[in-house]
């Protein structure tokens, strides 16, 4: 298998526009990585053996984020049989998890409660990576696991790109960071960025994985050094919870919107269903190719949010612990009701979108008893896998083991009704923590289809704006008809009722003001999500358009 790391990845013919390939390409926010999952596919892999050397690999060449100590979510079309599939990895709570272990204890700040979700042993959850890449790989791949790790395994050996989005991060993470010995061991003599590193300790962990496979990471030997580090640091973690945790097969969520049938992420990602909720407005508000213009487009766009990101605060959950009303929260009349409260001109205030649901039980929090990266690779057979991956903030709870970081999951739940996450998120009950729940996600691998064909893959980075981000460029590819290199750099928007604020990025002045004017409390965008795109189209040199976001430095490669 060694051979397969050595074949090159040739790189993208480039349209005016951005990259193209005539046969396959895989779109990530890292160079090694998208140049590891074309590998697989120039040595007769399939999307699932390119999706998993990809996420791999970026767990090696841009560890802050994501990795096999986090998590994630993978859609996958089958072409052969037109299937298609959603493994759910993410990251579970552990049996000792309780609704109010990260609520604010007297004389406690809020500062330090928030903490305890975002750096230490609490913030961890039981991570689903490595089985998930496992599964990926049984379930759809044509290769044994063993070839989609050998490009990690050779990146980790013999060197990966120190990249100048990793040196950002670090300055974000801050000096304390670089007490973990294996941060010391890499980032200790700031490096430049374009400098090569290597970590030992992940080519050994990856050599278990190819060797092995998933089993050692939850009963073996690397399952007691994450239970160690974990209780090492305060957390909560048994050798029982790593023994318990499977991925979950789920059926993706559907939707026809604007003629295109959407397949997306399911609970517990409320990714898709607010993406699918926002453009049921869209197309009642905007139903004309006209109204798709300026300001008017900016406005129903931002209205359309407010609904839905209400919708996943009181009523969204794991759907394996909470019920979750989905079919009332998506029907017909409700829709119809809340689209009754736009106007074109006017923003309306949050709570005219809200819609409570008559009769319905408050959702019960709990029964008694129990930084992010998206990939797509589109094969030449025609697969396509849309992948997001996570250890959620930087470098997770900022805890290694084995060469790997452990994910700060835990801080998706809600700390205390009402309370705000580290993405703004307003906590509902359906999210508190609770023993092998998984919280609530904001990540939302799509694939797109037209008349049974996939036209698009797409998904991103970015917390609660992952969901605003993918839509808008989708819409972008799909109703402006742009190269996705060109939608992914086209002006943001992002609203998600709470805070009640629209974040704009590269808006035209005038339509900047334009939304002022019309009541939409508007500011800069801070930082904008990042998406990976590619555009599928007919036979030719130009069947698949694909994006990396530059904003993280990545780039598509195939052939
Ligand atoms: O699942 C989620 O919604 C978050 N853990 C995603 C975190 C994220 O995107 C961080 N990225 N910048």
């Amino acid at each position: 298998m060694l051979a397969l790391a050595l074949v090159g990845a040739p790189r993208a013919t480039r349209s005016a526009d951005g990259p193209t390939f005539a046969e396959y390409a895989v779109a990530s926010d890292n160079i090694d990585a998208s140049e590891a999952g074309a590998s697989i596919l120039a040595a007769g892999g399939n999307a699932a053996d390119a999706a998993a050397a990809t996420m791999l690999a970026l767990g090696v060449a841009s560890p802050s984020s994501s990795g096999l100590g986090g998590g994630g979510f993978a859609l996958y079309y089958r072409a052969s049989d037109r299937s298609l599939s959603f493994l759910d990895f993410r990251e579970r709570a552990p049996q000792g998890a309780t609704p109010d272990m990260f609520a604010r204890k007297p004389g406690e700040t809020q500062e330090s409660a928030d903490a305890r979700a975002r750096v230490g042993g609490l913030a961890v959850a039981v991570p689903g990576e490595p089985l998930g890449i496992a599964e990926l790989v049984s379930r759809f791949g044509k290769l044994p696991l063993k070839a989609s790790v050998e490009p990690a395994r050779k990146l980790a050996h013999d060197g990966f790109t120190f990249t100048a989005h990793t040196q950002r991060i670090l300055g974000f993470v801050g000096q304390e960071f670089l007490r973990d010995p294996l941060a010391a061991q890499l980032y200790g003599n700031a490096p430049t960025a374009g400098a090569k590193l290597t970590n030992a300790a992940l080519d050994k962990t990856l050599q278990v994985l190819a060797t092995q496979g998933p089993q050692p990471f939850y009963r073996g030997p690397i399952a007691q050094q994450i239970v160690a580090a974990v209780r090492r640091h305060g957390g909560l973690i048994t050798a029982q919870d790593m023994r318990d945790y499977q991925v979950i097969a789920r059926k993706p969520l559907l939707g026809t919107r604007l003629g295109y049938d959407f397949a997306t992420a399911p609970l517990p990602s409320a990714g898709g269903y607010t993406m699918l909720t926002s453009m049921d407005l869209l197309e009642r508000w905007l139903p004309t190719k006209a109204h798709w213009q300026g300001p008017e487009r900016y406005h129903a766009l931002i209205e359309s949010w407010k609904g839905g990101y209400l919708d996943r605060q009181n009523y969204l959950g794991d759907p394996d612990v909470v019920n979750v009303p989905l079919e009332a929260l998506s029907a017909p009349d409700r829709a119809a009701e809340r689209a009754s409260h736009y106007h074109p001109l006017l923003a309306a205030p949050v709570d005219a979108y809200i819609q409570p649901l008559p009769n319905t039980p408050e959702p019960a929090a709990q029964p008694d008893n129990k930084g992010t990266s998206h990939i797509c690779v589109v094969d030449a057979e025609g697969n396509v896998a849309a992948v997001t991956t996570t250890v959620n903030l930087p470098f997770g709870a900022r805890i290694s083991v084995a060469g790997m970081w452990l994910n700060d999951e835990m801080d998706d739940f809600a700390s205390e009704v009402g309370e705000q996450n580290a993405f703004g998120l307003r906590g509902g009950a359906p999210n508190l923590p609770g023993p092998g729940k998984r919280p609530v996600s904001s990540m939302t691998p799509t694939i797109v289809f037209k008349d049974g064909a996939p036209v698009l893959c797409v998904g991103g980075s970015g917390g609660s704006r992952i969901v605003t981000a993918v839509e808008q460029v989708a819409l972008g590819v799909l109703v402006d008809g742009l190269h996705p290199a060109r939608a992914v750099v086209a002006p943001r928007l992002h609203h998600q009722a709470v805070p009640a604020h629209v974040d704009a990025r590269d808006l035209p002045q005038a339509t900047y003001d334009e939304l002022a004017k019309r009541g939409h409390p508007m500011r800069p965008m801070g930082f904008a999500a990042q998406v990976q795109a590619i555009a599928i189209g007919a036979p030719g040199p130009e069947r698949l358009k694909a994006a990396s976001d530059p904003q993280k430095g990545g780039e598509p490669r195939g052939k």
